[in-house]
């Protein structure tokens, strides 16, 4: 195999109470990736088409993830990557990481998979460091696994795959905005309360405690952030009518998606997750800002060949 064609999926990180930790893969809502082999050893980026993002290695989160692969494992050629985005930068569902999963995962498929997929998470996060300052694992995790996946440490890349209740649908709407993770992230406080640290790991454990007996009422009761959503909800524009009107019509629960601007509900069934998203194209059109809406199944797959040669 000397080329290979990838579809690298959208993520939404954080869902409301696993800040940094809990992550979901998206379906069809994605970019592509050409990565073959070439004599000239390195990485070299030759072409970015849909955004407008450096072509250099080192300032480009898939050549930065890349060269992470490399160091650790030598390979005998060098690689040629082409990147064709449909994930807007700073959307909130996850651009970078699908960039940096993208390289590190189809190099490691025509080296002939010396990595596991969850060995690749480490690397992954290099190119999340460079976009956003910070090496968080939500992203890249549930982009490489595939699901629902559970960071327990992001400094051991100790990833958890969690199982996704089969009528579980996501809706995302995506304003057309950008907000920068590392702006979103500035406005958190590096201290939280006892109080509020108790409730959050509470929904946590019982999020992750629904989606194992599939019970949808307590993955709804779940769905709540009371660290992060307060302070960052000010820089998206329109989120609690928005939340409210997705609960409204029926979703289980609604909150950030990844450090926003975009929005998720999660809802019990396809049709359920279509009003909200209505309900939601609704309440946006009055604010006078471009969106689109994404309905998705939870993408049991993740990363995957589109073909080789
Ligand atoms: N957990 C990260 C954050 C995700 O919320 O800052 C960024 O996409």
């Amino acid at each position: 195999m000397n080329e290979i064609k990838i579809f690298c999926p959208a993520s939404v990180a954080n869902v409301s109470c696993g800040f940094d930790v809990l992550g979901f893969c998206l379906d069809q809502v994605g970019d592509e990736m050409i990565i073959r082999k070439t004599d000239k050893k390195g990485i070299h980026i030759l072409k970015i088409e849909g955004q407008d993002l450096p072509l250099e290695t080192h300032k480009n989160v898939a050549g930065v993830a890349a060269l992470a692969l490399l160091e650790e494992h030598e390979a005998p050629c060098g690689f040629e990557i082409e990147i064709y985005k449909k994930i807007k930068a700073g959307s909130g569902i996850g651009s970078s990481a699908a960039s940096s999963a993208g390289a590190v995962f189809g190099i490691n498929e025509l080296l002939g998979r010396p990595f596991t997929n969850k060995e690749l998470i480490k690397f992954a996060m290099k190119g999340e460091e460079l976009a956003s300052g910070s090496a968080h694992a939500d992203n890249v995790s549930p982009v490489l696994l595939g699901g629902f996946t559970l960071v327990r440490s992001a400094k051991q890349a100790d990833v958890i795959a969690l199982p996704s209740p089969s009528e579980l649908y996501a809706t995302v709407l995506h304003p057309k905005i950008e907000l920068k993770t590392s702006d979103a992230r500035a406005v958190l406080k590096k201290n939280i309360l006892l109080e509020k640290a108790i409730e959050q790991w509470g929904n946590l454990a019982a999020l992750v405690s629904g989606l194992y007996s599939e019970d949808y009422e307590l993955i709804g009761r779940s769905l709540v952030d009371v660290v992060i959503e307060p302070h960052r909800s000010a820089l998206i524009p329109g989120f609690k009518n928005l939340k409210e009107a997705a609960i409204q019509n029926g979703a289980l629960g609604s909150g950030i998606s990844g450090s926003g601007p975009s929005i998720f509900a999660l809802s019990k069934g396809e049709n359920t997750a279509q009003i909200v998203g209505k309900s939601m194209s609704k309440e946006f059109k009055s604010l006078d800002i471009d969106f689109e809406i994404h309905i998705s199944k939870i993408n049991p797959k993740g990363i995957h060949i589109i073909s080789s040669k």
